[in-house]
């Protein structure tokens, strides 16, 4: 075999996702060639901490200073999994401007500057891939830009935490409470260091974001998605979903519809027999629909060392492949379109509310009279008495407004025979 040439790579970052990469590279050393006509190599890896031990790494690749990554005109691709915005916006736009090739698996970067990083990588005729930014090891970016590129898709719908899957999974199935089950995904590095982007739904929004600007072709930033976690979520509420045939699920949602771009990530109850419902523990899963398609469901692990490597390594091989047949920067921004983003005051959704009223004659009824005043149509109404003076009221309304029943709320916390709204929580 005639001597093939080896691209070379540097590795900004040699944390979880950054090991596993390292690992994979050297794993599949001797197919590289097959698979893109070229060796592969790690050049250089930046770290914070040069004293720190890393079993199974090469320690004369390391390095704590970005010149000798980005002033080395070997490297035609950089890796970035170091996290964060800053320096690794500036670290990106100075290896994309200089000519190189970017691979990330930065959700926070690119759900808020995807489109300066893919303008300037279009700018120098250079690639910049995430496939791991989304869903980890499940492709998800490529099968939405590329395989589906002949669809109009209206919904993406995904469980793309692995964290607060895991955690629900375990309330719902063990009759564990919230704080165990966080404590168990933060022991099994499922949480990130900071759980509250997990918990809070900050993790999944940004995910939600990079979506829909791919499927729906219109730039979808993480600021435009309404964000609300599972920290509300009671051993009582999955109590009722059970009894109702459903399960509760963190659920990224997004719709393009004729008045604009729906986007959201919050708790809702989802039936039984929907796919998604049964993506148990820390596996992620998206749902997409498209005209051409009908329904497609993309399922697998949504974190973790060599998962997420494993779509680091497939982009890299993707460009690797550019490089050598000369068209990087083949594939860049797809947002052809300006969708407005639509009010999420505005969307229309089906709610599940429990709330403890005084249990005597005529609250029911006013109860429903609210409702009634503000446009919520009901469909389900559960009375449960708990104790002599108090009823525990469920109710399951038709798709409304948000703000129709956000204005119902505050009407019902103002009534004297209200004790306490103790959920509400959105159906599917
Ligand atoms: P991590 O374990 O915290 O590793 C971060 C690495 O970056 C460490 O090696 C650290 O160096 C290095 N680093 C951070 N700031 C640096 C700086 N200013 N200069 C030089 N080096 C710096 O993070 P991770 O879990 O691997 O995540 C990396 C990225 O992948 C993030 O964007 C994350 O959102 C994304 N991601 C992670 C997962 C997952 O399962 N973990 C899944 C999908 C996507 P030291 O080693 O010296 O501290
Ligand atoms: N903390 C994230 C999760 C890791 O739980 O899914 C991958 O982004």
């Amino acid at each position: 075999m005639t001597e093939k040439r080896t691209i070379k790579a540097g590795l900004l970052g040699l944390g979880t996702v950054g090991s596993g990469v390292y690992k994979l590279m050297e794993r599949q050393q001797k197919e590289m060639v097959h698979k893109v006509g070229a060796s592969l190599c790690i050049e250089k890896i930046l770290v914070h901490n040069m004293d720190k031990k890393r079993e199974g790494v090469d320690m004369s690749l390391l390095t704590d200073k970005w010149t000798d990554i980005i002033d080395n005109d070997e490297i035609e691709i950089v890796i970035e999994v170091m996290g964060g915005i800053e320096p690794a916006r500036t670290m990106i736009l100075e290896a994309l401007n200089s000519g190189k090739n970017v691979v990330t698996a930065n959700k926070d970067l690119v759900a808020e500057y995807g489109k300066e990083l893919l303008d300037a990588a279009e700018n120098n005729g250079v690639d910049f891939l995430f496939e791991a930014a989304v869903a980890g090891g499940i492709p998800i970016i490529r099968p939405l830009k590329q395989c589906l590129a002949s669809n109009e898709i209206d919904e993406v719908i995904g469980i793309v935490n692995g964290t607060t899957n895991y955690i629900l999974t375990k309330m719902f199935e063990d009759g564990m409470d919230f704080k165990e089950a966080l404590a168990k995904a933060t022991e099994l590095g499922y949480a990130e260091a900071d759980p509250t982007a997990d918990i809070q739904g900050l993790d999944a929004g940004r995910k939600v974001a990079i979506m829909a600007s791919i499927a729906f072709h219109s730039r979808v930033v993480f600021p435009d998605v309404y964000t609300e976690g599972i920290t509300g979520i009671t051993a009582r509420d999955i109590q009722y979903a059970r009894e109702f045939g459903s399960v509760i699920k963190l659920l990224g949602v997004a719709h393009n519809t004729e008045d604009g771009i729906e986007v959201g990530v919050y708790p809702m109850l989802l039936p039984k027999d929907h796919p998604l419902a049964s993506v148990r523990d820390s596996f992620n899963a998206v749902f997409v629909h498209g005209d051409a398609v009908d329904d497609a469901m993309f399922y697998g692990r949504g974190a973790g060392e060599l998962p997420t490597a494993s779509a680091i390594m497939g982009d890299v091989i993707d460009v690797a492949r550019d490089i050598q047949y000369h068209c990087t920067g083949r594939i860049s921004c797809t947002c052809y379109r300006k969708t407005p983003i639509k009010r999420f005051d505005d969307v229309k959704n089906k709610f599940f509310l429990r709330m403890q009223v005084d249990n005597k004659p005529g609250v029911l009824a006013a109860i429903a009279s609210v409702f009634g005043v503000h446009k919520v149509s009901i469909s389900k109404v559960v009375q449960k008495i708990i104790t002599d003076g108090t009823a525990e009221l469920v109710i399951v309304t038709e798709a409304v407004k948000e703000y129709h029943m956000q204005d119902a709320l505050e009407h019902l916390k103002d009534m004297e025979t209200t004790r306490e709204i103790s959920s509400i929580i959105r159906e599917y």
